[in-house]
């Protein structure tokens, strides 16, 4: 398949090609591609990612298609087969797609132009991981060495499983922390007052509710007096340490009000690079590099 599906088909060469390509998009480099149209297909919730990959499309002077799934003929029981093969019928040069279905992309093994995966499931988020990346090789210049620890609703966290697969390659050290319930042993667990003293990273997650089977073991009170970052606990962290989120951020949840966008956050710098990382991945796919 043609485009991004996840971050496992791609050398470490090429992610790190892509991250230098997006930081020089980011200093001002352009290129434009205004005879292609690419599709936007959200069967999901989505902000960030859904419109910073219009405005990175908008940035190459690509033409946008929006489907509305609530009324398209996805509501007549139309497959995302047929939706995709639809637009590929149209004349669109690409579709960026984001489902609940983990590896709906299966599905998709016979279309040919090229898919950018905005998220499955609990399986991959790609240009997140990119994104967070970015943000880490602006921050510290590299990779190697770095401690991250990503803390809290692992299990249902597609950022978590792209970013420990990822980070884990590029020589980082990576933990993950938060309640045991949500301890899918992907990484090597550490308690979360610990982490946010020796981490260069700490990432927070969202406790995605909507992917739950059964009810969260604590009241959300109880997860931020337990996990959550404080004031207090920040002022704890590494003098050089940031604070990442994929977003969207619970405010008084996994992190406090105050800290949300304190001097330690990177959470809002993650969304601007997303743009600049989403426009090196369709660049380098429509110059027939992905
Ligand atoms: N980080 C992220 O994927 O956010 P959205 O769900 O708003 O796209």
């Amino acid at each position: 398949m043609r485009g991004l599906i996840t971050l496992k088909e791609l050398k470490t060469e090429k992610i790190l090609e892509l991250i230098k390509y997006a930081e020089k998009l980011k200093k001002g480099f352009r290129i434009s591609y205004p005879d292609k149209k690419i599709a936007t297909l959200f069967f999901e919730n989505s902000t960030r990612t859904h419109y910073s990959f219009q405005v990175a499309l908008m940035n190459l002077g690509i033409s946008i298609i929006d489907l509305n799934a609530d009324t398209s003929s996805v509501r007549k029981g139309e497959t995302l087969y047929d939706t995709v093969r639809t637009f590929e019928a149209l004349g669109v040069d690409g579709v960026i797609i984001r489902h609940s279905k983990d590896e709906y992309y299966n599905d998709l093994k016979n279309i040919q132009i090229p898919i950018f995966n905005a998220g499955d499931g609990a399986g991959s988020h790609p240009t997140q991981s990119l994104l967070d990346l970015m943000t880490i090789h602006e921050e510290f210049g590299g990779f190697k060495g770095l401690k991250c620890c990503i803390v809290g609703d692992i299990s249902h966290s597609r950022v978590a499983h792209t970013n420990i697969e990822i980070m884990e390659r590029l020589g980082m050290e990576v933990y993950i922390s938060g309640p045991e319930e949500f301890n899918d042993h992907s990484a090597k667990w550490i308690p979360f007052d610990e982490a946010v003293e020796t981490m260069d990273i700490v990432m927070l997650l969202r406790v995605q509710f909507e992917r739950h089977k059964e009810k969260m073991k604590m009241t959300v009170e109880e997860y931020h007096e337990k996990y959550g970052l404080t004031v207090e606990r920040m002022n704890k962290m590494k003098e050089n340490a940031i604070i990442m989120h994929p977003a969207p951020i619970n405010r008084g949840v996994e992190i406090a009000d105050e800290v949300a966008e304190c001097p330690k956050s990177r959470i809002y710098k993650q969304m601007t690079n997303g743009v600049y990382i989403r426009m090196a991945v369709i660049s380098d796919s429509l110059d027939g590099n992905l």
